[in-house]
């Protein structure tokens, strides 16, 4: 089928391309760099699928224009779907289709790396090393074993992070509505979100984001937390209040903070705005803390992981083409 890819990428056209062709080219793609927003809906393929990536924000006024398009789906190239008015695609009889799990692996793997890096200041070692600055004051690091983790959403993701930490030695805390009996067999013990806070050296996110779960970290949870916490986030930006994680960080409540997600990342993320002045003050104050470590939404970003976003998308197109529903639908509840 027709496919209208936005956001396009140079890694998501190779990657999709060659996922099309393996399956013997069934779809006809048009790359747009633009974003989706109400006005670049009308570049879509009247009658087709559009592919969209985390900050393609399908709202109910981008969905109208889509639904003017005649658009038939949403593909998402991604497994979070907080970007989409599920109940505006209802109405305007347009599928939503996503990846559910492309490679838990990847995203666990960068959280760990973080929580490295900002255990041991790698970050910072990296670049006085390169000024020939070889001296150790500041470096102070914290060794893991020994330390609880606590894990906030053991689904995929949450699970593979447990279970690397596990390995390091780690105590391993959790919170979810829906426990997991192999969460439960690594040794992971379920607690309230409350006493998670309140026990947890590192605390890391991997749950999605909800009206329920939207800064789910503010500053009474901030002040639950153990003094000098390492706080990691890799699940979605506004699962924390980044005014408060800022104040928790100069009050040294918060000891460390990792963010592969930002709230805003919309106007910031996957672009190189290196010879731009940034405006988002916010934003800005964090990048100025020595004990902060941000990375642009990179969490999944393997060779593993586009090969299995390309091909379960690919799947998804054809499912839909084939039998009228994808085969990993999202629907409203
Ligand atoms: P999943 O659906 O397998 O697991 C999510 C878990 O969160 C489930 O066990 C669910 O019961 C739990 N949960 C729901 N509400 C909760 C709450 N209020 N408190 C605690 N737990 C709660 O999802 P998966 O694949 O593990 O992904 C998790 C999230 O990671 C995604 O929703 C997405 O936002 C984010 N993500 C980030 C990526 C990145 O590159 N940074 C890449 C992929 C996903």
């Amino acid at each position: 089928m027709d496919v209208t890819v936005y956001s396009t990428r140079p890694y998501d056209r190779a990657f999709l391309a060659a996922a099309n062709d393996r399956a013997g080219a069934p779809h006809r793609f048009l790359w747009l760099e633009a974003r989706l927003s109400p006005e670049t809906a009308s570049l879509a393929t009247p009658e087709g699928a559009v592919c969209l990536f985390v900050n393609d924000i399908a709202d109910a006024p981008a969905i109208a224009a889509l639904a003017a398009r005649r658009v038939r789906l949403i593909a998402l190239r991604a497994s979070g779907f907080n970007s989409v008015d599920l109940s505006a695609a209802r109405t305007a009889g347009i599928r939503v289709a996503r990846v559910p799990a492309y490679s838990p692996e990847a995203v666990a793997e960068h959280t760990a790396g973080m929580v490295l890096s900002l255990a041991r200041h790698l970050h910072r070692a990296f670049v006085r090393v390169r000024e020939g600055n070889f001296a150790l004051d500041g470096l102070l690091g914290i060794t893991l074993a020994g330390r609880s983790v606590g894990v906030v959403g053991t689904g995929r993701i949450g699970l593979a992070f447990a279970r690397i930490m596990r390995g390091f030695g780690c105590r391993l805390l959790a919170h979810d509505p829906a426990p997991s009996a192999e969460a439960e067999a690594l040794g992971v013990r379920y607690v309230s979100l409350t006493e998670l806070l309140a026990g947890s050296d590192i605390v890391s996110l991997h749950c999605p984001l909800t009206p329920q779960t939207h800064h789910m970290i503010d500053a009474a949870a901030i002040a639950r937390m153990k003094p000098g916490v390492m706080l990691i986030n890799t699940g979605r930006g506004a699962l924390v209040d980044t005014a408060a994680v800022i104040e928790g960080l100069k009050s040294g409540r918060i000891g460390h903070l990792g963010l592969d997600v930002y709230e805003e990342e919309a106007d910031l993320f996957f672009a190189d705005l290196s010879n731009t002045v940034i405006r988002d003050d916010v934003f800005a104050r964090l990048l100025t803390l020595p004990n902060v470590l941000i990375t642009g939404h990179q969490a999944f970003f393997t060779e593993e992981a586009l090969t299995a976003i390309a091909e379960t998308t690919i799947a998804n197109l054809s499912a839909f083409e084939a039998q009228g529903a994808p085969l990993h639908e999202v629907a409203a509840e």
